[in-house]
């Protein structure tokens, strides 16, 4: 009989402000179920979010494969940075921390920029899977994933760019959009600066712009100037998730 947990993993994506995860299934990139959200804990210290996840593992009722998608540089699976969450990630090791809190130690732990990019070049746009291409998400941070033909160059970390005296994600993330109550016109405008700049430096094939924002694309897409073509995300805001339970499946672990 064949399992119908096979080809499946829990995808889980962790940000400043939720902690959003589903079932996926691994061969269309749908989710299984209803995606479950839980509000970020404050502070987001390591225990804080691994108890998160197990909560939310129980009430997907689930314990294959886990995927995480962290808002950290995560190398050999040691978050190595932590932009929008409690300082005490940096140094932690993610697999080591998820194993203790899940009923399972098949887990992957990557950058949730990269988990989103992999997700697009899997299920989304055919136009991320050729070229140079520059994936952004534009959420509480300005994530990044660079892909020559698909493949992934991981962890870089372009929303920390200084521009114009400041990191890129302080002026152009839909965070600050929101901080500074700026019309999509006006934030558009500073999504410009930021795209001409990854512009200039990197001349990509194409900018591939995801994030939660990205669902109202229509509202800034048309008012950005960049030469370079600017692509919709396909998954939009469920990417994160996708990418982590991939991850998990086809150990991913950049
Ligand atoms: C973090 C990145 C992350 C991005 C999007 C940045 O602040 O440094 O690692 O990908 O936010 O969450």
């Amino acid at each position: 009989m064949t399992n119908p947990a096979q080809g499946r993993a829990l995808g889980v994506d962790v940000g400043g402000s939720a902690i959003k995860g589903a079932v996926v299934d691994l061969s269309t990139g749908e989710f299984v179920g209803q995606q479950i959200t839980i509000t970020t804990p404050r502070p987001a210290t390591p225990d804080a979010v691994a108890q998160a996840i197990a909560q939310l593992g129980q009430r997907a009722k689930w314990e294959g494969p886990v995927g995480v998608a962290l808002p950290s540089v995560i190398k050999g699976q040691v978050a190595l940075t932590a932009a929008n969450v409690d300082p005490a990630w940096v140094g932690t090791n993610a697999h080591e921390l998820l194993s203790r809190h899940l009923r399972t130690t098949e887990i992957s732990v990557l950058n949730d920029a990269d988990a989103a990019g992999l997700a697009e070049v899997a299920f989304g746009e055919a136009s991320i899977r050729e070229g140079a291409v520059l994936f952004l998400t534009f959420g509480t941070g300005i994530g990044s994933a660079f892909f020559i033909n698909g493949t992934l160059f991981p962890n870089t970390e372009l929303g920390h760019m200084m521009i114009g005296g400041a990191e890129a994600e302080h002026q152009a993330s839909s965070a600050a959009k929101d901080r500074m109550g700026l019309s999509f016109r006006a934030w558009a405008e500073r999504v410009d600066v930021v795209l001409q700049e990854f512009e200039r430096l990197f001349n990509p094939t194409a900018f591939v712009v995801g994030g939660g924002i990205s669902e109202v694309a229509d509202r800034w897409v048309p008012h950005l100037d960049t030469s370079t073509p600017v692509v919709v995300a396909k998954l939009r805001n469920r990417a994160g998730i996708v990418g982590a339970a991939m991850a998990s499946a086809e150990h991913l672990n950049p």
